[in-house]
């Protein structure tokens, strides 16, 4: 029955929190591979563990993807008691717009009836381009922003899919073939062992700049990306919240 499953999910979210080493676990019934519904379990979790973490006063970074996106459509204004700022964690122009972290932004603060910035800048850039962009006085702006961010919220990819979305060069993907890549999170893109074995310059968050922020949530779910969260985990902070599906966690507890 009912009990029965909702054990099975509480048992299976403490043994995965072990395994992984990190703050809390939390897993929505389902498969995000196999039904878009999941998704936005996905994304309901994630409203209901925010509004218990946050304070009076936040900024909250986000990134792009289907999964932060999915995360924007259930966020509700009982969320504004507090005063609530969204921004882009990193540049995303030339991605789809719905994956646009502006985008993701903008509906955010749209559903919880706050404020959001933009940070119009390309997902990825040159070295040149970049130490002159964030000179810019707006982009400065946000940058400044993001670092005092009180809450992360980011999405973890499986690093081919990720590869192929950014429609990334035959050069670097060769290169995340043979660095064997399984995982991508903030531009970063992980091997099994959770070794960085390719990074995309971009403007924004960087990896390091996590240990600073109180609260971090990864969502991500679907049986595909098991290997790409326990790759990604492997680096980021152990204050991490994970907020996966069924799918994954099955996946991740069986090896
Ligand atoms: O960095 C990871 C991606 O943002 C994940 O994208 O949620 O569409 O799978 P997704």
């Amino acid at each position: 029955g009912l009990m029965r499953e909702l054990k099975g999910i509480d048992v299976m979210e403490l043994e995965l929190k072990h395994r992984l080493g990190i703050k809390k676990v939390i897993i929505v019934p389902g498969n995000s591979d196999e039904s878009p519904m999941v998704k936005g379990e996905l994304g309901k979790a994630t409203a209901i563990c925010m509004k218990k973490l946050l304070g009076g006063k936040n900024i909250i970074a986000v990134t792009g993807g289907s999964t932060m996106a999915a995360v924007a459509e259930r966020l509700t204004p009982d969320l504004t008691h507090k005063e609530l700022l969204f921004v882009p964690a990193r540049g995303g122009v030339g991605e789809d717009v719905h994956n646009q972290a502006n985008t993701i932004c903008s509906n955010m603060a749209h559903n919880t009836d706050s404020k959001h910035r933009v940070l119009y800048v390309p997902g990825q850039v040159s070295s040149k381009i970049y130490e002159s962009l964030i000179k810019e006085p707006d982009i400065h702006e946000v940058l400044t922003l993001i670092q005092s961010a009180s809450m992360v919220l980011h999405g973890i990819g499986d690093a081919i899919t990720m590869a192929e979305r950014r429609k990334t060069n035959p050069e670097i993907k060769k290169k995340l073939e043979e660095g064997m890549a399984v995982g991508e999170a903030f531009g970063y893109y992980f091997n099994e062992e959770g070794q960085i074995v390719h990074k995309v310059l971009t403007i924004g968050l960087q990896l390091e700049d996590l240990a600073h922020i109180p609260d971090v949530i990864a969502v991500a779910g679907g049986e595909s990306k098991a290997k790409a969260i326990k790759a990604y985990l492997k680096q980021a902070p152990k204050s991490t919240i994970l907020i996966t599906d069924e799918g994954a966690a099955k996946t991740l507890l069986k090896g």
